[in-house]
């Protein structure tokens, strides 16, 4: 991973070696975090944060879940995020909000008024899940471990605690030699990657499992469901079997680190024809239209990283964006 100079930090900008959590924090020991994950674009336009407002209200959404409620609001959450991106001077970034139970506690229920940190990072990102797997798809498994079940820790609230889950589901797959793990709901049907929602294709039609078989509610996939739309593909939002992983004629990855990433194969039996599908083409290339300016961002989903200089300044040496 690239490090950048500057990470935003409880309000201020601190050098990236500075942005650090004592070892007893709460959130270390019992996962208390909610975060998110942005990606900012090149542009005609400038540097744009996709979809900046709807990441930020998910952090607000899954902090409401768990009682962390960071002290900052949308506006603010989300001018810190341009302003780190522009500290670090990113013409093209990831950007990594996290809010977090900051307190040093043994207890795993902190008090009701316990101190929420907030911390964001903007670095350089490039493909998730390796080079040229966007343009020619990877090979995926499924995976032997099970996504929580509903009513258990929530998968639509993107926190810390239940990415062991896609841990083991990633890292199970990268043992066995493939990209990335496809995992089942606690009840058998498909449900999602481990850090991506999964798209089908059949008969020139999208389907996609639904928020209750222990997905997270992708802002990519809700991207896909409209840019498809849009082109008159119908997509349908259901619980599926596992085999219906073999009667897809294209499958695709969605999120924001992975983008679209097209699967060619999933436990060794091709999709397809263990190519890029057209359909998957046609959406990857109204998504990625989005940034080089091919396709109308007719629902206002980039937003600009003004530019900002950055000064020393304030105490202990930390750095403010003005
Ligand atoms: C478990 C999981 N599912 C799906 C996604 C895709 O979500 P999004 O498109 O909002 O990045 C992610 C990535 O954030 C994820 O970690």
């Amino acid at each position: 991973m690239e490090h950048a100079e500057f990470v935003w930090k409880n309000g201020e900008i601190v050098p990236w070696a500075d942005a650090t959590v004592h070892i007893l924090t709460h959130a270390l020991h019992y996962g208390s975090a909610v975060f998110e994950g942005v990606r900012v674009y090149e542009t005609p336009h400038g540097p744009c944060a996709f979809r900046l407002e709807d990441h930020v209200k998910r952090l607000l959404t899954s902090g409401k879940i768990y009682g962390i409620t960071p002290r900052y609001g949308l506006e603010s959450l989300m001018q810190a995020c341009r302003d780190i991106s522009s500290a670090n001077h990113l013409a093209s970034a990831y950007i990594r909000p996290i809010a977090y139970f900051g307190e040093t506690t043994m207890k795993v229920v902190p008090s009701t008024d316990s101190r929420v940190d907030v911390a964001i990072a903007a670095f350089p990102l490039g493909a998730y899940l390796g080079d040229g797997a966007v343009q020619h798809g990877v090979d995926v498994c499924v995976s032997s471990w099970r996504r929580p079940a509903p009513s258990t820790t929530p998968s639509c609230a993107k926190a810390a605690g239940n990415y062991l889950s896609g841990l083991l589901i990633g890292r199970e797959a990268q043992s066995r030699g493939f990209a990335e793990g496809i995992a089942l709901g606690a009840d058998g049907r498909l449900s999602e990657g481990a850090g991506e929602n999964l798209f089908l294709v059949k008969e020139g039609k999208l389907m996609t499992p639904p928020a209750g078989d222990s997905i997270l509610m992708g802002i990519t996939r809700d991207t896909v469901i409209k840019l498809a739309q849009r082109q008159g593909i119908e997509v349908i939002a259901q619980s599926m079997p596992r085999e219906m992983l073999h009667f897809a004629d294209e499958m695709f990855l969605t999120g924001t680190a992975a983008e679209i990433t097209p699967v060619r194969s999933v436990d060794r039996i091709p999709v397809g024809a263990g190519t890029v599908g057209p359909v998957t083409k046609a959406i990857q290339s109204a998504f990625f239209g989005l940034f080089s300016g091919a396709t109308t961002d007719e629902w206002g989903w980039l937003d600009p990283i003004e530019g900002q200089e950055t000064k020393r300044g304030g105490a202990n040496g930390v750095y403010y964006a003005v």
